[in-house]
């Protein structure tokens, strides 16, 4: 069983680190294992509805940011967890790429 763990703070080492690292924390000693991937400060490209991704599941026609690699980490995982911070009363605009 491997969770992976998803930091959407453009603050790497910022609350919501700090929360997902205690929630891994928990997970190993439930014999867990997980990995948290931070999604970086850069920007995400949204989706351009060209439906790429329908033939080939998990892979995004843009390649020049993270979600590529995230997809391919959730292709291998168990469970997902997605930590934002909150901004404005909802997830930050780069995090909410990664709730689905
Ligand atoms: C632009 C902006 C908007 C925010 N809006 C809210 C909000 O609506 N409600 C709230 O409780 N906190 C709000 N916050 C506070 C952050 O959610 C909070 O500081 C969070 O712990 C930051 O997480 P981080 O340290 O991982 O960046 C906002 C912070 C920023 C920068």
């Amino acid at each position: 069983m491997k969770a992976l763990i998803i930091n959407g703070s453009p603050r790497q080492k910022g609350n919501t680190s700090i929360a997902l690292t205690e929630i891994a924390k928990q997970l190993e000693k439930l014999g867990i294992e997980s990995e948290i991937v931070w999604i970086g400060n850069k920007p995400v490209r949204g989706c351009i509805a060209c439906n790429t991704c329908k033939d080939n599941p998990g892979a995004c026609v843009f390649d020049d940011d993270v979600c590529n690699g995230i997809s391919a980490k959730m292709n291998s995982s168990d469970a997902l967890i997605v930590g934002s911070p909150v901004y404005w009363g909802q997830p930050n605009g780069d995090g909410m790429h990664f709730i689905r």
